[in-house]
């Protein structure tokens, strides 16, 4: 039987999840708020394709809506020349980040707290939209791609890693574990799942212009028992791993951006 390219995309996102059987602790929730405000504060001060390909498409002035804005990483940057940023979040904690980092580069600033799903509708279009690294929590991408399109008056940018985030971690899954990590998705599908949604989506392969804010070793302990779903008991073999397979300071990253007829 063939499946879709969403279909396909919603399973090889599902398989990220460390199965019941295996797991001593609950899943992760929620992101750490000191370290996207620490991507936030850095995207200010580095060129990069999604910024250049948003910027394009905005007036001087113009509005920024940034779905999943986390401390606003995808919008920040665009402002100026934009005056009016609005960030979508979850949570609360990210949306105060990104309020007072909007302001303080003389933005105006709205935060929306609530799943893209449920708060999209009810708000006004921007000149550009905005979604960085949103794309692997997002097993339904072809309707965020949708969804995304319908708020923009001009260019979707969708910014994401060329690899599942946490692909560093697949050595971790077998030694803590005993199983064998995912294989994919990739950017590439994240490109063919819009394309079999009718998007017309245009694509760009870069390299991230500076290396990712460093980590304390406790908040890196911390995101992978909540990643890999154990507790402090495994902490040396996480130690004994982090020497070996380091999580990576730098990535390889995709912009994916459509024109708004
Ligand atoms: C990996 S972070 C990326 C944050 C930011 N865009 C960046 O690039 O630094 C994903 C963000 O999406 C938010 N998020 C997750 N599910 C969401 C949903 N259904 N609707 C809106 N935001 C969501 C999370 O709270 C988190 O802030």
């Amino acid at each position: 039987m063939t499946s879709s390219a969403a279909e396909r995309w919603a399973a090889a996102l599902a398989r990220w999840r460390i199965p019941d059987e295996v797991a001593t602790a609950p899943a992760a929730t929620g992101f750490p708020v000191q370290r996207f405000a620490d991507i936030a504060d850095l995207s200010v001060t580095l060129d990069s394709p999604s910024r250049r390909i948003a910027t394009a498409a905005l007036p001087i002035g113009g509005s920024v809506l940034d779905v999943g804005c986390g401390a606003g990483a995808g919008s920040l940057a665009l402002a100026p020349p934009a005056a009016r940023l609005i960030g979508v979040d979850i949570q609360a904690s990210m949306l105060e980040a990104f309020r007072e980092r909007a302001l303080a580069r003389g933005a105006t600033a709205t935060g929306v707290l609530g799943p893209w799903q449920e708060v999209l509708d009810d708000l006004a279009g921007a000149d550009v939209v905005v979604s960085h690294h949103t794309a692997y929590g997002t097993p339904e991408l072809d309707q965020f791609g949708h969804a995304l399109a319908a708020k923009a008056r001009r260019r979707v940018v969708l910014e994401l890693s060329a690899e599942h985030p946490t692909a560093w971690t697949r050595p971790y899954w077998q030694a803590i574990h005993g199983i064998e990590a995912p294989s994919g998705p990739t950017s590439d599908d994240a490109a063919e799942v819009l394309r079999e949604a009718g998007i017309d989506v245009e694509v760009e392969h870069w390299e991230q212009a500076a290396p990712l804010p460093p980590e304390s070793e406790e908040d890196q302990l911390r995101f992978l028992r909540t990643r890999l779903r154990v507790g402090e008991e495994r902490d040396e073999e996480l130690l004994d791993l982090l020497r070996d397979h380091p999580r990576p300071a730098w990535r390889h990253v995709t912009t994916l951006w459509w024109a708004v007829t």
